[in-house]
């Protein structure tokens, strides 16, 4: 049985001050049903003290990236031991973002992931098209090759602490979403890869989040496909309302 995870990723977002303002936010006024999870992705200068605020809530937080080395001379990274020391739990790695702007290969995604298990930090592995990818009907190419790619040489044990997002790029922060039928389409057939590489029950098991423009208007149409196992949030999640609309998605059966 999948439990669903709602996901708030702040990115480059909210001073301290702001951040412990919408944290403290959340934790008075998101009760998080008990049929589901929830977690906040701030930026690195916050994420410490929000971890501590939020230890005695349900709300996990996680870093938004990691450098897989452990330690050593990486200017502006950071490693995964030093999240887990700040309180993180879970850590965004590969994120369109990341991969086009700051030029991020599967490969160096790829060693995250398992630098982040390793030092059992759960991985939200993040795929998506772009929209020339999508237009030229390459879409399961891409998005199942990156899956392949940044899963590649990891253990089938530990693919209990993987959650997989699909973001299509085309679908971030521009009020684009993916409509559930094609978010659900690319769930399946990320489902399917995950069958074929580490075998059905552990398909049947991993998460699989939709990203990009998810709103309180359009999350219950997403939730409400099988294969979409919850949502990773950006700008609707540094809004508390639209967060907890989000965290309190409906689904036809309950
Ligand atoms: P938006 O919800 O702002 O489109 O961002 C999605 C995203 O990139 C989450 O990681």
């Amino acid at each position: 049985m999948r439990r669903p995870l709602i996901a708030g990723n702040w990115k480059m977002n909210l001073g301290h001050a702001d951040a412990l303002r919408l944290a403290d936010g959340i934790f008075a006024g998101i009760d998080v049903p008990p049929d589901r999870d929830c977690a906040i992705f701030p930026p690195f200068t916050s994420l410490q003290a929000i971890a501590e605020k939020l230890r005695s809530s349900p709300i996990k937080v996680g870093g938004q990236n990691c450098h897989p080395d452990a330690e050593g001379a990486f200017t502006g990274e950071i490693a995964c031991s030093m999240l887990k020391a700040a309180g993180a739990s879970m850590v965004i790695l590969g994120h369109s973002e990341r991969r086009h702007l700051l030029g991020e290969t599967d490969a160096f995604v790829n060693r995250k992931v398992k630098a982040a298990l390793a030092a059992r930090l759960k991985p939200i592995l993040c795929v998506g098209e772009t929209l020339a990818e999508r237009d030229a009907g390459r879409t399961a190419d891409v998005v199942l090759g990156q899956v392949r790619r940044g899963l590649d040489g990891v253990a089938t044990d530990a693919m209990r602490d993987v959650v997989l997002a699909y973001e299509p790029v085309w679908a971030i922060g521009t009020g684009k979403t993916a409509t559930p039928a094609q978010a659900q389409d690319v769930h399946a057939a990320i489902r399917g890869e995950l069958a074929l590489l580490f075998g059905k029950p552990v398909a049947e098991d991993t998460l699989i989040l939709y990203g990009g423009s998810v709103k309180p208007s359009n999350v219950d149409g997403l939730m409400a496909m099988p294969d979409v196992d919850g949502a990773l949030v950006g700008g609707a999640s540094l809004d508390e309302a639209d967060f907890h609309r989000i965290v309190w998605f409906e689904t036809p059966e309950g």
